[in-house]
């Protein structure tokens, strides 16, 4: 009841003191009440943006520690072209893993979709820090993708999508970060697929006794 009262008298207040005439003239105008048409088209850059039509924008980050040295992580990922670690293997590739502009194609189930679909990513960026660990940028190199869903004449869309991964040495432990933007039809869980892709890292270091059998990774998280 208190509650009603407050809020009915902040109401009143801030609707005599709003200025009616700039709201009218606004809605007026035909893009007013659709203010996401100045952002920008989402790309590369990780800001506020606008995702083409059929598309809208998801995002994602995740990361982890490793007691490892930097350079185990930067060895087992940094080539774009070397996907082992993320349970797969590229179809085909183009160019040199650690050179930007390298391309790698990877089979890729779809939402919905009918066939197992083919998808290109370039690399864009990479920076090998001196201290051990990288940073690097790759997008889709052939968005916008539509693909056939099994729902006969059904079609679904990629229109973009853009990692950032950042890996770092930070008091002997390694850090990854693997944060993603897209511009898809369909809901895909981003954070899930980077999060196998960490643990995966953590089983491989084991095995490859890099790792100690009993340490423990901390992560993945998805924030
Ligand atoms: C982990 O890597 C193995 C071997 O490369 C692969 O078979 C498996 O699918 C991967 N799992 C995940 C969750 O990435
Ligand atoms: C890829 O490029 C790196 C850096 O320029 C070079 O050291 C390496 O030999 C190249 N690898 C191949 C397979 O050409």
């Amino acid at each position: 009841m208190l509650f009603t009262t407050l809020a009915l008298s902040a109401l009143a207040t801030s609707t005599l003191a709003f200025p009616f005439n700039k709201i009218e003239k606004r809605t007026a105008d035909r893009n007013s009440n659709k203010p996401q048409a100045s952002l920008p088209l989402c790309g590369p850059d990780t800001v506020t943006c606008r995702c083409p039509p059929n598309s809208f924008y998801q995002t994602s980050s995740s990361y982890a520690f490793w007691p490892v040295a930097s350079s185990e992580i930067t060895r087992l990922t940094s080539n774009f072209l070397d996907t082992a670690w993320f349970g797969t293997s590229p179809e085909s590739t183009e160019g040199n893993g650690t050179v930007v502009g390298a391309k790698r194609h990877l089979r890729a189930e779809l939402p919905g979709g009918k066939n197992v679909e083919l998808i290109v990513e370039e690399l864009t960026e990479l920076k090998f820090y001196p201290n051990g660990g990288y940073w690097m940028k790759f997008q889709m190199g052939d968005a916008p993708f539509w693909y056939e869903k099994q729902r006969r004449g059904d079609w679904g869309l990629l229109a973009g999508s853009w990692d950032i991964v950042d890996v770092r040495e930070i008091n002997g432990m390694t850090y990854m970060l693997w944060d993603i933007h897209v511009c898809f039809m369909d809901s895909y869980d981003l954070g899930g697929f980077h999060e196998s892709g960490m643990k995966n890292l953590t089983s491989i270091l084991k095995a490859q006794g890099k790792m100690p059998q009993d340490a423990t990774m901390i992560g993945p998280i998805t924030f």
